[in-house]
């Protein structure tokens, strides 16, 4: 039978590339999108590919531009015929303090996070829904639920709208596609990787099992949510925080 076939956006470093390692270690074809790492993506390639006898292809590719998305579809779409697992998994952030936020650097975090995730959803979910079968698993934030910081008010409302969207994309794509939202709390990725040690260890203290998740806790989950396991978990926005202290 063909392998499986996942696309996972952003998945050069970070939550991505274990999410990418997920995948492949339970034998699907892994499409790892990225857009300026290129050699950490090769590199991820060439280890999953030997590793797991498995096929990848590297895109590079910026999920708020419709061009590069048409293209990625249609590069992957020849490569493996179908994509069966879109992970959303892109995003960015841009901490600092409000009076330094500009209307550019907000725009550009809801346009990669919010206007990112419709369009590539929008994109490949249209190839699952002519092939009759597919799941989506958007990762927001718990940002984007209840754990807000005035210095990432831009990341924050972008992830709330990716939570509100799973829903609009959920009812859409329905019922061929599953379409299910992952809001992760603190997690260890390069994104946290400046992170000042004092303010690390109070975050800490705020979590019931007083650390941060590691990516491969996170991945599980995602995984889960696209095998028949999870086969009547849709529209579902699923938080992985490690609890919160009352
Ligand atoms: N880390 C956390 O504590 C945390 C907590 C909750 C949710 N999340 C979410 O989890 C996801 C992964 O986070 P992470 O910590 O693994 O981030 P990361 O280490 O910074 O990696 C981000 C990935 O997104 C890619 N990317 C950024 N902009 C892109 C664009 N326009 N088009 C395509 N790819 C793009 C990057 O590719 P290149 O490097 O190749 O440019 C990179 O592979 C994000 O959605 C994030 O918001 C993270």
């Amino acid at each position: 039978m063909d392998k499986k076939t996942v696309l996972i956006t952003g998945s050069s470093m970070g939550l991505g590339s274990a999410i990418a390692e997920k995948f492949a270690s339970n034998n699907y074809n892994v499409i790892i999108n990225y857009l300026t790492h290129e050699k950490e993506a090769l590199k991820l390639q060439k280890y999953l590919e030997e590793k797991y006898n498995i096929h990848c292809l590297c895109i590079e590719a910026d999920i708020s531009s419709e061009e590069d998305i048409r293209y990625m579809a249609k590069k992957a779409i020849t490569q493996f015929g179908h994509i069966d697992v879109l992970v959303n998994n892109a995003g960015i952030a841009h901490d600092c303090e409000l009076n330094m936020k500009n209307k550019d650097l907000f725009m550009r975090i809801l346009e990669v996070n919010t206007f990112g995730t419709f369009n590539v959803s929008n994109t490949i979910g249209e190839e699952m829904k002519k092939n009759g079968n597919g799941t989506i698993i958007n990762i927001a934030s718990t940002n984007g639920i209840d754990t807000y910081y005035e210095y990432s008010i831009d990341y924050d409302a972008s992830k709330a709208a990716v939570i509100n969207m799973t829903h609009n994309l959920a009812n859409h794509f329905a019922p061929m596609v599953r379409v299910n939202c992952v809001c992760p709390g603190w997690i260890n990725t390069p994104m946290n990787k400046n992170m000042d040690e004092e303010f690390r260890k109070k975050e800490e203290d705020k979590i019931l099992l007083n650390r941060f998740a590691e990516v491969d806790e996170i991945a599980d989950l995602v995984y889960f949510l696209s095998t028949e396991e999870a086969s009547y978990i849709n529209d579902s926005i699923i938080r992985i925080d490690g609890g919160k202290k009352c």
